[in-house]
């Protein structure tokens, strides 16, 4: 399978159009060593790791979109293998995937509003209401191409997606947080948040992708350890981060992330995966100090062989 970072930042965005937080003026002002990123999705198509780009069986290819990003125009024009020009209106992306229904995953809903038929989206229940009731992007896109609703089990029953038919999903719920729209933002449902494993048949390899969790659970750790790659929620570097910076009121688990630092974090549940697992923190929030690639955080990263990904990063399994 192919994985395409087609954005590896969290809501805002780096630099966030409003923030001068250091990395944010750092990376605007070019006094930091810092890649600008995009908010979070990412691309997963089925197939040879190593297909040349100009293999005509290329552009044949079925893409999952896996979010979609407000920044989502941006990041096709830069991905031109998302459009194959095969008719006067084409895309090759087959079907699109959503882990929760946050403003940075579903805005850019409304910017694929052109297609030429309805899009089949895969999405739980309560991120399926929300999109109806509190925030109707669904209802609103009637008016357009549409959707057709494909409802994704989260009883880890695997789920194969509309014209990519080796790839194969399952859902696992994961504590998070529902959008701040949703009926039960205070009061969490099982379904608001996800994680997807996603495993090709064909190559044996299987990636496990989860920009927003605030634990890890049995189920999800079984999960982690059975994938040959781990994209996992890469936000905040401490719990405490945003209060520090002075640009929110919350800590990072008051908004469904778990930070990588400290006891119990992300870093120390990577250090227990085999060495063989590959690592990439992804759904970075700009005030993260692992942005900036001459921080001491980075540098940590590197020696635990962790990643961080990066806005056209290709992933190969
Ligand atoms: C989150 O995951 O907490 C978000 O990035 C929130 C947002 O999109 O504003
Ligand atoms: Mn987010
Ligand atoms: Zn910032």
């Amino acid at each position: 399978m192919r994985i395409r970072v087609l954005g590896s930042s969290a809501g805002g965005g780096f630099p966030q159009w409003n923030c001068n937080c250091r990395n944010c003026s750092g990376v605007r002002g070019g006094t930091i060593r810092a890649r600008p990123r995009t908010q979070s999705s990412i691309a997963v198509t089925a197939g040879p790791a190593t297909a040349p780009r100009t293999n005509p069986l290329a552009s044949e290819r079925g893409w999952a979109l896996v979010n979609a990003s407000p920044d989502i125009l941006y990041q096709l024009h830069q991905c031109p293998e998302l459009q194959p020009a095969r008719a006067v209106r084409d895309t090759a992306i087959a079907a699109i995937v959503l882990v929760d229904g946050q403003v940075d995953h579903t805005a850019g809903l409304l910017m694929l509003r052109e297609a030429g038929r309805p899009w089949p989206l895969w999405c739980t229940d309560p991120v399926y209401a929300d999109l109806m009731n509190t925030n109707p992007i669904l209802r609103v896109l009637q008016h357009y191409c549409g959707t057709e609703r494909r409802s994704m089990p989260t009883d880890g029953t695997p789920f194969v997606l509309d014209s990519i038919p080796n790839l194969s999903w399952q859902a696992l719920c994961v504590t998070g947080k529902a959008a701040p729209y949703s009926a039960h933002r205070l009061a969490p449902v099982p379904g608001d948040n996800v994680a997807l494993l996603i495993a090709d048949a064909h190559s044996g390899g299987t990636a496990l992708y989860a920009p927003g969790l605030a634990t890890i659970d049995a189920p999800l750790w079984h999960a982690m350890q059975s994938a040959s790659c781990v994209l996992v929620d890469g936000t905040f570097w401490t719990d405490e981060e945003i209060l520090n910076a002075g640009v929110s009121a919350h800590r990072a688990r008051d908004l469904g992330h778990l930070a990588q630092s400290g006891e119990g974090g992300m870093l120390e549940w990577l250090a227990q995966l085999p060495s063989t697992t590959r690592k990439i923190l992804i759904h970075i929030n700009n005030t993260n100090p692992i942005l900036d690639e001459d921080s001491h955080e980075r540098a940590e990263l590197d020696h635990l062989g962790v990643e961080v990904a990066w806005d056209g990063m290709e992933i190969c399994l």
